[in-house]
């Protein structure tokens, strides 16, 4: 899809609900269940005979326009949505693998996933390996035969490495395993995973996509129709992590401005890359391109997470990250507002002290979700903040 015709997509309403009055923007069907006038309409509709709605743990209009919109900007065949990114990720790892099967990780992945593959996918008989992807290389996969998901965010949370996903995909294929890469940071306006030959993309909607801060929710895609249909009534359905009404549509109104935002946070924050770059306190800055080569083709844009380092002591960060006036002390991303936080105690907390060194997130690591503000605000603030605190 080229950049044009993605931001047509996403400027156009695509619902078609003929019911009137037609509103410009969709209802929200904020409804539990749905009646039917005859049995003979639920038979057909439990046999996905008919397109008629049953109960909103398994369907609702407001719910599957939010799966179309989503389907058509990662260029997929069909999504589900989910109550959050991570139940999302959980139902779509428990719903490619069986006991016995085995995943591989990049080792450095958001806290919670790390858990999930970590202590919770073991517990279960599935086997977890947690791997620097970019140095696998042919020969390695004969240790993973028995791998079925190669699992990774691009760009990485937090240290935002990037990992080459047409090479994960050639990889995959050696041991007939499935590639599945979180596409949170980028979002499908700067990155599409399927067009690279992904299997599955998820998302933490409530970052980028919803845009405003005000919503958790998650969303995964496939090409593959009847895994979507698996996942969204054997998984969402069954374990129960249905998004709400009211939450789709609060991301399809986040989506609407997608594009406007990305473009805004990314300038944002390559003047904030520009000026931590320079600054003879600044010891390492992490955003993609500077600390991990981009790879050609694979994204379109760099997008507005930053991770950066300073010199001195680990207090010495702490109170800089405490003085900082326009970014909150929070964790989360891609809202409005500029956020800052200090992923080993806040968002990959779940990750014991030698992974963390081993994996190179350093306990000073301060990650920063570049917001919409004026970006001369955002490098003052940054600039006071580490010029008081020496
Ligand atoms: C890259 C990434 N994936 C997934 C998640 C989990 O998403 P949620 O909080 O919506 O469950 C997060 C949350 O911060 C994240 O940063």
């Amino acid at each position: 899809m080229t950049r044009n015709k993605r931001r047509a997509t996403m400027i156009a309403q695509t619902h078609d609900d003929e019911t009137k009055p037609r509103s410009l923007v969709p209802p929200i069907h904020q409804t539990a269940t749905y009646y039917f006038n005859t049995l003979q309409e639920v038979q057909k509709a439990f046999d996905f005979e008919s397109r008629d709605y049953v109960y909103t743990r398994g369907n609702n209009p407001t719910l599957r326009l939010l799966e179309e919109k989503i389907t058509a900007l990662e260029n997929g065949t069909d999504g589900v949505a989910f109550a959050s990114g991570m139940a999302a990720i959980s139902s779509v790892l428990l719903s490619l693998v069986k006991p016995g099967d085995e995943v591989l990780f990049h080792r450095t992945l958001y806290g919670s996933t790390y858990s999930v593959g970590k202590v919770l996918l073991p517990r279960y008989g599935v086997k977890t390996h947690f791997a620097d992807l970019n140095l696998l290389r042919d020969e390695d996969m004969a240790a993973y035969s028995r791998v079925k998901v190669i699992y990774f965010e691009t760009p990485v949370n937090p240290n935002l490495e990037i990992i080459d996903i047409k090479k994960m995909v050639a990889l995959s294929e050696l041991v007939g395993a499935k590639v599945v890469v979180d596409n949170t940071f980028l979002t499908p306006y700067f990155q599409n995973p399927l067009d690279l030959g992904a299997y599955a993309v998820v998302h933490s909607s409530t970052k980028y996509l919803n845009g405003h801060g005000d919503v958790v929710a998650g969303l995964a895609v496939s090409r593959d129709q009847d895994y979507i249909h698996r996942l969204k009534f054997d998984y969402m359905a069954e374990l129960g992590g249905v998004l709400s009404p009211f939450n789709a549509w609060l991301v399809l109104r986040g989506i609407k401005t997608l594009h406007l935002r990305m473009e805004r946070h990314q300038a944002n924050a390559l003047a904030v890359v520009a000026f931590l770059k320079e600054h003879p306190q600044v010891t390492k800055v992490f955003y993609p391109g500077l600390t991990s080569p981009l790879i050609g083709g694979q994204m379109r844009g760099t997008g507005g997470m930053i991770a950066f380092e300073l010199e001195g002591s680990v207090a010495r960060s702490m109170a800089v990250v405490e003085a900082l006036k326009c970014f909150r002390l929070a964790v989360s991303l891609g809202d409005i507002e500029s956020l800052v936080e200090m992923p080993a105690k806040m968002t990959h907390y779940g990750y014991d002290k030698a992974s963390l060194e081993a994996f190179g997130l350093s306990e000073k690591m301060i990650r920063l979700s570049i917001g919409l503000e004026d970006a001369l605000d955002l490098v003052e603030d940054l600039s006071e903040a580490i010029g008081a605190h020496r």
